[in-house]
């Protein structure tokens, strides 16, 4: 699809609107238990970056969907792709309100990748069909619908600093959460999340005490960098990159590193915006095959 196609998929319209996707960062993500369904119970730092897929949503004659962007092909086989889920699950509940849709997904995030593109396009799905169906649905009705769709669907619909526990369902807003200059590597080796869980040794780990460290040293930074993500060893062990990519984001310069999610994601956070730039044209340049992208996360206070 050629860049004019693009633009206009998402050129405003009278009767059309568009969201943003954004990338889902785990600052930190500990594993504190199993359920007895196999769920995993987590206690995670998370922000949002400020790159991320793009959707459209236009009414049309019948319901339509496309696919544009960097990993758009990746998708297109993908009947059961949560986008068209999250469509079908709203409409049930609005009935003869939810007329056809043509939905357009600019795929700029990796697939699999361990920053929730997945389930930021389902949250941003549910955004914009409630605005462009002119409906809403009650706050519980809404965050059962959107666990349905992932566990990670409810804080990406809220896409903003945020700590997440129990399955990812309960959340808490951080509003004093700066924003931070970083940047994100991935070497495209998609991870299958239940694999990585599978493979966690240990299931009771310590919970995530920001209060505590934040209280000790008044500073994010510090308290993050004592933090963790669990998942990281196991995923490390299918894709070995994932150290290769912490070592590169320190030699460029990354004050904390760390893998998001399930991985293969790497974030590393840098002093200034300038710095990250720098890092993540360097880091291009050596490995040109990689996704990597200088972003500016959310804060708490936006
Ligand atoms: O909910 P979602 O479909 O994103 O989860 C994908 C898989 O990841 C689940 O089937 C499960 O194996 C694993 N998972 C987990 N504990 C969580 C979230 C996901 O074990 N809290």
């Amino acid at each position: 699809m050629t860049s004019s196609e693009n633009r206009s998929h998402f050129s405003a319209s009278c009767c059309g609107v568009t969201e943003e996707a954004r990338a889902k960062i785990n600052l930190a993500l500990h594993v504190t238990g199993q359920r007895a369904d196999g769920y995993h119970l987590l206690d995670m730092l998370v922000t949002f970056a400020d790159c991320g897929d793009r959707l459209g949503f236009l009414p049309a004659q019948a319901d339509a969907f496309t696919l544009s962007g960097p990993f758009g092909e990746a998708l297109a086989g993908d009947g059961g792709n949560l986008v068209l889920r999250a469509r079908d699950l709203l409409r049930e509940q609005v009935g003869a309100l939810a007329f056809p849709v043509h939905i357009h997904l600019q795929k700029n995030l990796p697939i699999a990748s361990g920053i929730g593109g997945g389930s930021a396009d389902a949250a941003a799905t549910l955004r914009g069909l409630m605005r462009l169906w002119g409906m809403s649905l009650p706050a519980e009705a809404l965050a059962r619908l959107a666990l349905t769709l992932g566990a990670d669907v409810p804080m990406c619909f809220e896409s903003r600093p945020l700590i997440a526990r129990g399955i990812g369902e309960r959340i808490e807003a951080v509003p004093d959460l700066p924003a931070f200059a970083m940047v994100l590597a991935n070497p495209l080796k998609g991870v299958s999340t239940p694999e990585v869980f599978r493979r966690l040794a240990a299931k009771n780990n310590p919970a995530l005490h920001l209060a505590r460290s934040l209280s000790a040293t008044g500073d994010w930074l510090t308290a993050i960098g004592s933090a963790r993500n669990d998942l990281e060893p196991p995923a490390r062990e299918l894709v070995p990159e994932i150290a290769v990519i912490s070592q590169m984001l320190q030699a460029h310069g990354a004050l904390i590193t760390r893998m998001s999610g399930s991985g293969a994601t790497c974030f590393g956070i840098f002093s200034t915006m300038t710095a990250a730039q720098e890092a993540a044209a360097a880091l291009h340049g050596e490995r040109p095959d990689w996704y990597v992208q200088a972003t500016e996360t959310a804060s708490g206070g936006m």
